[in-house]
């Protein structure tokens, strides 16, 4: 017996047969009609990237246990990008002399991570991106926030379905320091601590408090400002609060876009004020379906011109959960609207010109290659989803007619083949 190769994808990848590819491009579609909409232009990039970028910027999960790295035939480290934001970073200090600023840009690319696959973590997923480059405005953050919900909502997901959680890392930093006293020493490991809050035990984030030096007394009232939600604020230096964008949008008449929340401070180190997740309400989906904020210096990786930037990550695996979740999934499209079928092989000829009239007119058309039994072909036009089928048939043919069917109504009638296309969008 010869040994077979597995026909499943790799480990934590996935293939997307035609009806799934059907769902995702619908789905896509709108999205990218929304970004559109908002004047966001898509741009795209190699899908490798000199690891170097992510193993200064994205922080240490990504670089330590995420990434997949290869050094090429000349000896150049290069990664599979797990995220896109370096990437885009690097093209926009590139060309930062002719674009003019602000820039708002997206992209659809896959990224890998090198994760333990489980619910809504895959090791190569589809990431939607969108960012604004060039302004330190609030504005961009209520854009920013706005295009979520337009996102949510072109899919049919209403304001229950889902909440925006935000936060400020000063913010963050300064309950930090200034409420539970930890010191700018211990700040990057107690943020990483928060970032694993939700999802660890209580007993584990109590040893890891303990790990970096912190108080049972601390670790309390760490526990309490994480959960105290926007009665922190009242609590911070109005200092603080007066430099926050974050806060800004909470004063103004975008408040209702957000819930702030100190919990969410984000996995990646590069984020410098505002930060946010968006979750599911539902229990069955825990991991967020987007994940953005604003950072005032990734593109200093490339230039010394200071270009900051605010924008998210929509992950594909966590949207399409969701959307199950809420029966918000549209159905694959069918194969073709039309099935041209001739009654023998003399007719090919005859019903691949009906079938080009058809195309022309719009209607997704086939035609058999291998011609079988009507019976059959009526039974196979049937499974690929079409509406109606044309008949061709030498005495019709012969006096310039064809018949049409409609598979659902199951009624049939001669027409002269000018009429063709009338007689199947009716039959539709
Ligand atoms: P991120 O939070 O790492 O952010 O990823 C954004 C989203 O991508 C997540 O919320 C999730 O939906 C999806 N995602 C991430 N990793 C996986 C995975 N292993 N499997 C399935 N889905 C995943 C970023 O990547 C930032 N670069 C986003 C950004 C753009 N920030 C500013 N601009």
């Amino acid at each position: 017996m010869p040994e077979y190769l597995p026909t499943a994808p790799a480990k934590g990848t996935r293939d997307f047969l035609p009806a799934e590819m059907s769902v995702r491009t619908q789905v896509f579609g709108h999205l990218y009609d929304v970004l559109e909409l908002r004047g966001f232009l898509r741009y795209d990039g190699p899908i490798l990237e000199p690891a170097e970028i992510y193993e200064r910027k994205s922080g240490q999960e990504i670089a330590d246990q995420q990434l997949y790295t290869l050094t090429t035939k000349g000896g150049e480290r290069l990664a599979l990008r797990p995220e896109m934001t370096p990437s885009v970073a690097r093209m926009i200090a590139g060309n930062a002399k002719s674009l003019q600023f602000p820039v708002r840009w997206y992209s659809h690319p896959n990224c890998h991570r090198y994760e333990r696959p489980q619910r809504g973590r895959v090791r190569e997923h589809w990431q939607i991106n969108a960012d604004i480059f060039g302004s330190d405005s609030a504005n961009c953050e209520i854009e920013i926030f706005e295009l979520v919900h337009d996102m949510m909502s072109a899919l049919g997901a209403t304001p229950d379905m889902f909440q925006v959680r935000a936060n400020d890392r000063n913010l963050l930093s300064s309950a930090l320091t200034d409420i539970v006293g930890v010191t700018t020493e211990q700040l990057p490991q107690v943020f990483t601590l928060v970032d694993r809050w939700e999802k660890s035990d209580r007993t584990k984030l109590s040893d890891t408090a303990t790990e970096i030096g912190l108080t049972d007394k601390q670790f309390e009232k760490l526990t309490e400002i994480l959960s105290s939600g926007s009665a922190l604020l009242d609590e911070l230096p109005e200092q603080v609060k007066e430099n926050s964008n974050l806060v800004k949008v909470l004063n103004s008449g975008a408040a209702d876009l957000i819930t702030f929340d100190p919990m969410i401070v984000r996995g990646l180190a590069y984020y410098t004020s505002t930060v946010f997740e968006v979750f599911d309400t539902s229990p069955e989906n825990r991991r967020a379906l987007f994940g953005g904020g604003r950072y005032s210096d990734l593109a200093s990786l490339f230039t010394s011109q200071q270009i900051p930037g605010i924008g998210f990550g929509m992950g594909d695996v966590t949207l399409i959960d969701f959307l199950d979740t809420h029966g918000l999934t549209p159905k694959p499209r069918s194969e073709v609207d039309v099935v041209v079928i001739p009654v023998t092989e003399e007719l090919t000829d005859a019903s691949r010109e009906v079938a080009g009239r058809l195309r022309k007119a719009g209607l997704r058309t086939s035609t058999p290659v291998e011609l079988r039994k009507l019976g059959k072909e009526l039974t196979r036009a049937d499974k690929a989803g079409a509406r109606a089928v044309v008949i061709v048939g030498q005495e019709d043919w012969d006096a310039g007619n064809v018949t049409v069917r409609g598979l659902a109504t199951r009624e049939q009638q001669t027409v002269a083949l000018d009429g063709v296309v009338e007689a199947v969008n009716s039959s539709l």
